[in-house]
Formats: C-alpha cells, structure tokens, sequence
C-alpha cells in the first residue's frame, strides 16, 4: 500500500527503453516461472524505474504516515494505549528504513529519495494528508488506513522483486498488528459512552472515503496497471484490491455497531460483493497535487526533522572518516 498506483500518476513518464529482445525473453521466462529477481541481476530499465518509484513511495508514506498518529503519542488516554501507539509508530519508521534499503539495491541513493521528498517531487500516500482530530482517528487509522495497506501489501510479499518481497513479509506481520490494535480501539469506543460512540462514528465518516482512495485511480484510469501485473510486481489490480478491502471492512462496521458513510452502498447477492457508492476522484487529485487539508505541514514537519537531524548525520561521517584515517595509519 502506500503506493496508490501514483506510478500511474507521474508527471514524468518513464523513458522508453529498447531493450534487447533476448535478454527480455529470459528475464520474463524467470518471472513467469516464479523465480525471484535479485539486485545483480539483469532487469528491463523500465521495471527499476518502476521499482524506484514503487518502493520510494512506500518507504515516504512509512515515514510521513508516522506524523497523523504521533499527534496523539503524548495524549494518549493510558498507558497501555501509549505503549501500543508508541510501538506503532516506531515499526512506521522501521518500515520506512527497510524500504529505502530495498529501493537502494536498485542503484539509487537514500539521500537522493529523501530530497526527492523534502524537495515535493515524489509522492507519498494522500491519506496521510488528513488531520487527527479526535482520539477515534488513532483507531480508524489503525483499522482502515493499516487494513488498506494489508491488503495491498499481502500481494506484495510474492512481488517477483526479491528485496522488496522479502521486507514485506516481515511489514505485514507488523501491520496486521497495527490493524488490531486500532480495531480494538474502535471495539472499546464503539461498546462506550454515548460520546465515545459519537467520535468513533465521526472518525469512521472522515476516514472511509480517503481510505477507499488509497488503492488508487480506477483501473480505468491506470494505463501501467498491465505491465506492472505482468512483471508481478502487482498480482491484482487497484479495483480488485479495493472490492476486497470493502468486502472485508463492511461487516467489520456492522460488528461495531457503526455506520459506512455511503448511502449507496449494498450488498449484490449475485456478484457476491458489496458495491459501494461512487468515490470523489476530484478530491484525491487535489490531495496528491498537494492541496490536501496537511500537505504543506507534513513537508514541513519532514523537513524540520530533516535539518534537526544534520548533525547527527555529519557527527556519524566524521566519526566514520576518523576511523577510517586511524584504520590506515
Ligand atoms: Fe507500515
Ligand atoms: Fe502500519
């Protein structure tokens, strides 16, 4: 998750590149034959490019993702819902770390992808662009901003790029605990005060639609979607991973006692699914151009974390070269 098929989205499209035809033929045997692709491996420049751009992505949101629910670390209502939130947004930051590793076995820098965020070029998931308001926020968060991204990221353990699908594994594990521990939040809220309940709902009403909009454009609208299934980097398709998702949250809410914010949703006995009502794009587009209610704090926030960090940076360089001078005399 995380990803939002904004590779469909770039404002740069990724150069053509004439690759040759029997070096193609057997990196597309491998894939077909469920073999994993390795860093040294020979690859088609347009699956690293698309890689970087996949995995950069996710490692961002990792990191942003850690700033809505930090908001709440030092408001928490107890200690053990601080401990849990603490613990939470610390495996965010791991995930960040693990995935700037595997987008660097692709020939790219950390430097250059955080510059590449702190600068605004590249994309982060726009659910992060949304504020905590209440304490309920921290439960929908972990119920359906980290239930979208299981079920997004499940299918990317059996990504055909190794490194990115072995750090999945051990970032699903973790996120499947994110998703029940705000889920078990929800519980409490959603069997509470009157009060409680009525910020549980709220936060269900503010987060639903923006979660939805995390698999991305319509499949429709995602000319890459093809060649990204065919190399298995995605196994299923922005729609299909969010009909699951839906099929998988609506009896979630009615278990609470709660109410999904769209009147037009239903269940199609025929289809065996849940059709849910039609989803605003116009607002996605505006949080991904960076018009969202926290993008310009977000960055902002990045970057002064950022700055405040260069002398630990520096220190850890000098510290590294002053060895490395006594190492050779
Ligand atoms: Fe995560
Ligand atoms: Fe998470």
């Amino acid at each position: 998750m995380y990803t939002q098929g904004l590779n469909e989205l770039a404002a740069r499209p990724l150069a053509a590149v004439q690759e040759d035809p029997e070096r193609l033929r057997r990196f597309e045997a491998r894939i077909d034959a469920e073999e994993k692709i390795e860093p040294k491996d020979w690859m088609p420049e347009t699956y690293r490019q698309t890689l970087i751009r996949q995995i950069s992505q996710h490692a961002h949101s990792e990191i942003v993702g850690m700033l809505p629910e930090g908001n709440w670390i030092g408001r928490a209502p107890s200690l053990l819902r601080k401990s849990i939130l603490i613990a939470k947004v610390q495996d965010e930051g791991g995930h960040g770390a693990y995935l700037y590793s595997a987008a660097e076995t692709l020939g790219i820098s950390r430097a250059e992808l955080i510059e590449q965020l702190l600068s605004g070029a590249a994309k982060y998931s726009s659910i992060f662009n949304y504020p905590t308001l209440t304490w309920a926020d921290v439960g929908a968060i972990g119920w359906l901003v980290d239930g979208a991204a299981i079920m997004n990221q499940i299918p990317l353990c059996r990504c055909s790029y190794g490194p990115y699908s072995r750090a999945m594994i051990r970032i699903c594990k973790e996120e499947s605990f994110h998703q029940r521990q705000g889920y078990d939040l929800m519980l409490k809220l959603a069997r509470g005060s009157a009060a409680q309940r009525a910020i549980a709902q709220d936060a269900l009403n503010r987060w639903w639609w923006p979660s939805l909009m995390m698999f991305g454009p319509p499949d429709t609208a995602s000319p890459h979607t093809a060649l990204s299934v065919r190399w298995k980097i995605k196994r299923f398709t922005n729609d299909e991973l969010r009909q699951k998702f839906v099929d998988f949250t609506v009896p979630q809410a009615r278990f609470l006692g709660l109410e999904i914010p769209d009147p037009a949703l239903r269940w199609d006995a025929g289809r065996g699914q849940h059709v849910h009502g039609e989803i605003d794009w116009s607002e996605f587009q505006e949080v991904v151009r960076g018009n969202g209610p926290c993008n310009r704090d977000r960055l902002q926030a990045r970057r002064d974390a950022h700055e405040s960090g260069r002398w630990v940076r520096e220190a850890a360089l000098a510290h590294a070269a002053k060895r490395a001078r006594a190492a050779a005399a």
